[in-house]
């Protein structure tokens, strides 16, 4: 039960990983608040979670809405000791079929939003809260189509470090976690047709030393070690969890 009584904020917590790792903070003890932009699956992840859920629908691109999301936290709980900023897009796309307005989406998803979910949330943080940042491992490789993605990612890495220096005088740990190839819907919205998807997969497993992808239950355990008191002397890392992907 390391986050008995814990308020536990999620931005991307009502799918794959976030939603395993709401579940994991919610079975040892905390009360953890969802985001997400889908209300039904922010419904059906609050009935999985259980009474210690709470679900808000907002939409991380846009801050006003990060704005309510920290209203509700405060009016409700008065503080945050874990923030886990795990909301994230993902499409693969050739470098020249790239508009501008496919770059704004994921910087903005993936980057912009993270950043002021940040800076809204630290606030009602103190010493000893913890802070986890959702990047991956293609901030790390090179891949095609991947460019934008990466980019977005690469910069959270970043964040990671520099929010980490200039929070650490506050006794506010943050560190990043980059997933491999993780069990989740997401492959579903990579913008890959359905027909080729299980060919992805095979290439994906193939890339991994051992051999399969990871679950998002494995994810969740990661970010509950780096949220918890276990991390207590870890601040500005990035946590590999990728079956050996980057480094072998
Ligand atoms: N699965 C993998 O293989 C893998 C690998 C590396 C990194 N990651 C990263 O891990 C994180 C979680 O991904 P996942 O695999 O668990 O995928 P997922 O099941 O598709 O979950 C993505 C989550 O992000 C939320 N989200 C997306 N856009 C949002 C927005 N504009 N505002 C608020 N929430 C938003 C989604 O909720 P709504 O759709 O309701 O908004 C959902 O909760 C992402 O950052 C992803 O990039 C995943």
């Amino acid at each position: 039960m390391r986050f008995e009584n814990k308020v536990v904020v999620i931005f991307g917590g009502n799918s794959g990983i976030g939603l395993a790792s709401a579940k994991a903070f919610a079975a040892e003890g905390a009360q953890v608040v969802i985001t997400g932009r889908n209300p039904d699956t922010l419904a059906s992840a609050a009935r999985e979670i259980g009474p210690a859920a709470h679900a808000i629908q907002s939409d991380i691109a846009v801050l006003a809405q990060i704005d309510n999301v920290v209203a509700a936290v405060k009016a409700k709980f008065g503080r945050i000791d874990v923030l886990f900023v795990n909301a994230g897009v993902g499409r693969f796309m050739p470098l020249e079929s790239v508009t501008e307005q496919d770059w704004d989406e994921i910087q903005h998803i993936n980057l912009k939003g993270p950043f002021f979910a940040v800076q809204k949330c630290v606030p009602l943080m103190g010493h000893g809260g913890s802070i986890v940042l959702t990047s991956s491992i293609g901030h790390a490789k090179g891949l095609p189509g991947n460019s934008v993605y990466a980019a977005s990612k690469a910069g959270l890495r970043a964040l990671a470090r520099n929010f980490g220096a200039e929070l650490v005088g506050r006794g506010i740990r943050v560190n990043c976690f980059s997933p491999g190839p993780i069990e989740t819907p997401i492959i579903n919205r990579s913008g890959v047709p359905p027909e080729q998807i299980p060919a992805l997969r095979e290439m994906m497993i193939n890339n991994i030393p051992m051999h399969r992808m990871g679950t998002a239950e494995e994810a969740a355990r990661a970010v509950l070690f780096l949220a918890s008191e276990d991390a207590s002397f870890v601040t500005g890392i990035d946590l590999f969890v990728d079956g050996g992907a980057v480094s072998f």
